[in-house]
């Protein structure tokens, strides 16, 4: 059994966790910047970089005082060291490595994906591998066979935007405010669904890859238009992503051999309409369903320690030369998509 002490910094959540290999979370601290932030419609990396250097020491301080933890006890310390916007990743990163070297601790640099891929584990006993994820956050859009700790498949990807990125920039052009992912889905609420005729992009091709700036260009028409309410706008949306996580995800099944679970992580993981969908697809497929509570799918440093724990525990320690990534694939044999730009 392993304590790890996780730190998370690589977007505009600043947190910090201890958690042991046998999914004790034992203390965890995570301090937002919506505030920050919202006067720009979305994340400034620099006021996000600033805040991470004041907040993150006194949200570790607090974690270990918490849990009754000396920096002595832990056996190694997990921070994420990209991908992210890298002023982030580097204060955490850099934190990390002073802890390791101050208490002469291992350092575990964590993909962030990673901690994503593996948080439905932390939650779910059960869940084995190999577990097919759909990875679904603010910077990304994939699908991937889970087959192990650092094991990953990619069968797909967005060849624009991710999905949190489409729900973020809806929000925007409806004017719902920041962060955008729950503001849609609050607002899709009380709308009608099929109310917008709204593009599907990609839904019926071969690879199971994603677009979404084509559903965000007919948002902003429908939008301009003047013809429609606002939630409906929102709902006609959140039906249209849903409805090609849908079809992409059974695509992936078809595709992807042997797995024994669907999975769903990453912050839109947190939307509602999302989970219900892929509870029936699961369920159509034989498959059990899992998606973590709602707090462990947006960043959170549980996950980097969890993910931390796991690599610890399989002899993934890194040196104090480990560089902060701003881009950082989780199978960088993967091909790219067909006319996928620089986000691929
Ligand atoms: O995983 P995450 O916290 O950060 C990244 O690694 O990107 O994901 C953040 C994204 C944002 O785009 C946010 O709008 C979206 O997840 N999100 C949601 C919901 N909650 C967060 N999207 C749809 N519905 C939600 N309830
Ligand atoms: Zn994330």
């Amino acid at each position: 059994m392993s304590l790890i002490l996780g730190i998370e910094s690589s977007c505009d959540e600043t947190a910090a966790a201890l958690v042991t290999s046998d999914r004790r979370i034992l203390a965890h601290r995570l301090a937002g910047q919506e505030a920050a932030h919202r006067p720009y419609g979305g994340v400034v990396p620099e006021i996000a970089a600033r805040a991470h250097v004041e907040i993150l020491p006194e949200l570790i301080e607090q974690v270990l005082a918490e849990a009754q933890i000396a920096l002595a006890e832990v056996d190694a310390v997990a921070a994420t060291a990209g991908p992210g916007l890298i002023g982030g990743v580097m204060v955490g990163l850099v934190t990390a490595k002073g802890l390791a070297l101050a208490a002469n601790k291992p350092l575990v640099a964590v993909n962030h994906l990673e901690g994503h891929a593996l948080s439905p584990m932390l939650a779910d006993p059960d869940l084995g591998f190999p577990y097919l994820l759909l990875l679904v956050s603010g910077g990304h859009c994939q699908l991937l066979l889970v087959e192990g700790v650092g094991r990953y498949r990619r069968f797909a990807t967005t060849i624009d935007d991710a999905a949190g990125e489409a729900f973020d920039k809806t929000a925007k052009l409806l004017g719902l405010g920041f962060p955008g992912g729950p503001a849609v889905e609050r607002a899709a609420a009380s709308g009608d669904a099929g109310a917008v005729p709204l593009p599907r992009p990609l839904v019926g091709s071969a690879e199971p890859h994603f677009s979404f700036a084509g559903l965000k260009s007919a948002v902003l028409r429908a939008k301009e238009s003047g013809k429609y309410a606002d939630a409906d706008i929102a709902a006609s949306f959140q039906q249209a992503v849903v409805d090609c996580f849908l079809d992409r995800t059974r695509r992936a099944l078809e595709v992807a051999d042997g797995a024994t679970a669907l999975v769903v992580a990453g912050g839109v993981a947190a939307n509602q309409k999302v989970r219900t969908a892929l509870t029936g697809l699961a369920a159509e497929h034989g498959l059990p369903f899992v998606a973590p509570p709602l707090w462990l799918c947006t960043d959170n440093a549980a996950m980097i320690g969890w993910a931390g724990a796991l690599r610890f525990d399989a002899g993934l320690v890194d040196g104090l030369d480990a560089p902060a990534r701003a881009r950082w694939p989780l199978d960088p044999e993967a091909e790219k998509a067909r006319g996928a730009g620089v986000k691929a």
